[in-house]
């Protein structure tokens, strides 16, 4: 099987809070990333999907429409964004890596598969200290 991968970064501010819990168990659980003003990362996204070798192109998936794909449903929604309070389909969840990770899986899946190309791992880093891979 052959696997491409295409990396993406992006700048955003979150704050870890669960609007269901009070402010104490949010610090409890949470921490300084629960504080009322947020924080930022540079998040690193890699994108890894499969498919057929195309025997003419010799390629899997050609990178530059990845690259626009990847532009159009991640960075441009996502960088230099509040994820919290700007990006609606992080709406009514709290921005963990977890979460940020399976609602971008969602939302690359269909135009990916227009593609012609099946998406099997991602992994987001918000630090070069922590990281969260989905494999598919
Ligand atoms: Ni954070």
């Amino acid at each position: 099987m052959l696997t491409v991968t295409r990396t993406i970064h992006f700048c955003a501010a979150h704050r870890l809070y669960n609007d269901s819990w009070d402010e104490s168990k949010n610090r409890d659980v949470f921490g300084k990333c629960s504080n009322e003003g947020g924080h930022g990362h540079n998040y690193t996204l890699k994108i890894s999907v499969t498919g057929p070798l195309n025997k003419d192109s010799g390629m899997v998936v050609n990178v530059t429409e990845l690259r626009d794909i990847l532009q159009q449903e991640i960075f441009d929604k996502l960088d230099h964004r509040d994820l919290d309070r700007e990006v609606d389909f992080l709406k009514g969840m709290v921005s963990t890596m977890e979460n940020i990770v399976v609602k971008i899986a969602e939302n690359l899946e269909k135009p990916l598969s227009n593609l012609g190309v099946k998406l099997v791992k991602l992994e987001l880093n918000e630090s070069d200290k922590n990281s969260v891979t989905l494999e598919l």
